[in-house]
């Protein structure tokens, strides 16, 4: 397949099927696109040929993103939207009207995702669970999944959830190995959501990376996506604001890399965790 280069959109989109859906294995993170500046990054994500956006409410962009989609045109059944919940916002009797509100900004009466952002330090996750698939039954949202979610709550919400968790977004590059959640995920058919998935840049500076992205041509961040999405069960939601790396960060499917060099990336994990907050749960052990 030759590499696509140009202005128009870029072609061959890998999608992985889960829940009946079929799903784009590279999405887009929106992570600080607010702003004029970030409608103009996402229509242009949209432009080359993204179908898969995520957002938060935490974010403070769900305007932004509902603009963006509203301007390019794009049938909204073509685009899959997913976005987060608070944590503050878990309630579990008021959990629909923070939808709702989401949903307004957002200019579309249902998301294809919804996700707690992160698990409440304070509300068990059983009733947040129940409240969720009570919106997803009144088509506030397709599919649920959830976010920051290490093993033990995983498998208190797969108990609790009234039919199949579509994904746990968690972060996932190569220098933290996520096995224990890759491990569980995969024996229940969930995705794994990488965030963060560049490292926030931290790749660039990685010999090894470095070496194999000289060997294919490609830059430290199209080996760091590829490696990622050719992993069962795995899919990568970047972030750039900049055109040029918007479309860069998609030009990964026109080459493949070798199980040594898969093998490679994947020794090169170091517990490094890049997002950890104070209402954070406790996390799984590394490795
Ligand atoms: N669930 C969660 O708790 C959680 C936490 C964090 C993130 N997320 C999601 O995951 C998405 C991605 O995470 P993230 O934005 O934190 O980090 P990231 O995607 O790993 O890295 C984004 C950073 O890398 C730079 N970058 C992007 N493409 C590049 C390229 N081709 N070459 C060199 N640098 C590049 C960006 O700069 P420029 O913009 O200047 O290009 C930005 O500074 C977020 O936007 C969000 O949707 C979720």
């Amino acid at each position: 397949m030759p590499a696509v280069t140009g202005s128009g959109p870029v072609a061959a989109m890998i999608h992985t099927e889960i829940n009946g859906v079929s799903l784009p294995v590279l999405g887009f993170g929106t992570y600080h696109l607010t702003g004029p500046e970030g409608v103009k990054a996402i229509r242009h994500a949209l432009d080359l040929g993204y179908r898969y956006l995520d957002t938060a409410t935490r974010y403070g962009n769900e305007e932004e993103v509902g603009q963006a989609i509203a301007e390019s045109g794009i049938d909204r059944d073509r685009i899959f939207l997913a976005t987060k919940l608070r944590y503050v916002d878990l309630d579990p009797a008021t959990i629909e009207d923070r939808v709702k509100e989401s949903l307004a900004r957002l200019r579309v009466d249902h998301v294809d995702l919804l996700m707690p952002h992160w698990p409440s330090p304070t509300i068990p996750v059983a009733p947040i669970m129940e409240a969720f698939a009570r919106v997803r039954d009144k088509g506030y949202a397709t599919h649920i999944g959830v976010s920051n979610f290490p093993t033990d709550l995983m498998r208190e919400a797969i108990k609790a959830f009234d039919g199949p968790i579509f994904s746990n977004q968690v972060e996932y590059h190569p220098f933290i190995a996520q096995s224990a959640v890759l491990d569980q995920l995969r024996s229940h058919g969930i995705l794994l959501t990488a965030a963060v998935p560049l490292a926030r840049g931290a790749i660039d500076d990685e010999p090894v990376i470095r070496e194999i992205a000289e060997s294919y041509g490609k830059t430290t961040a199209q080996i760091t996506l590829r490696w990622l999405i050719q992993q069962p069960g795995v899919t990568a939601i970047p972030k750039s604001g900049q055109p040029e790396r918007i479309r860069q960060n998609l030009e990964i499917f026109d080459f493949a890399l070798s199980e040594d060099e898969m093998a490679r990336i994947g020794a090169l994990q170091r517990n490094l965790r890049l997002v950890d907050v104070s209402w954070a749960p406790v996390w799984d052990a590394p490795g």
